[in-house]
């Protein structure tokens, strides 16, 4: 089953969002499979955003995401990588359709509440940065013949 790797951000910890973004995951039929609340460190940070390097944000986002702990996590289900970016929507909460988390409780770009992997292959990146293949759980639930055909 496709996974990804999904992040409460420092903010949405300290906005106590915990649980209202998790229940959105639940709700839409996605399956915890890994989770932790972490402080990350600055070396996990900037493999983390190794593609950023050099960009005017980069300094920014590092001392942001290691300010304070983050929740970190991944969930598995039918296209969930393309599907959680879209619950996420877009990086600057100002653009974000209004239903979504980062348009629901976001007013800036690099406060922007949570992390999702844009890709299959970044997720498998990322969650390789963030958990060991025994942290992560397989397991059945009686709603999964409920969820996919
Ligand atoms: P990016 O990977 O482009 O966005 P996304 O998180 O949607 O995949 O950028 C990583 C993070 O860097 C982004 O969530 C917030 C921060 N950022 C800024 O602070 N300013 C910017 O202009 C951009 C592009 C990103
Ligand atoms: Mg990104």
């Amino acid at each position: 089953m496709e996974r990804t790797f999904l992040m409460i951000k420092p903010d949405g910890v300290q906005r106590n969002l915990i649980g209202n973004i998790i229940s959105r995951f639940e709700q839409k039929g996605y399956k915890l499979v890994g989770m932790k609340l972490m402080h990350i460190s600055r070396a996990l940070a900037e493999k983390h955003y190794a593609e950023h390097v050099g960009k005017s944000f980069f300094e920014g986002t590092v001392s942001y995401i290691t300010s304070s702990p983050v929740v970190a996590m991944v969930w598995a289900g039918n296209n969930v990588v393309a599907g959680a970016r879209d619950m996420l929507g877009a990086t600057n909460p100002n653009n974000a359709t209004p239903g979504s988390i980062r348009g629901t409780y976001g007013l800036d770009i690099s406060r922007n509440v949570i992390h999702g992997s844009d890709s299959t292959t970044s997720a498998e990146r990322e969650i390789s940065l963030y958990f060991t293949p025994e942290e992560l759980v397989d397991y059945s639930k009686n709603v999964d013949a409920w969820l996919v055909e």
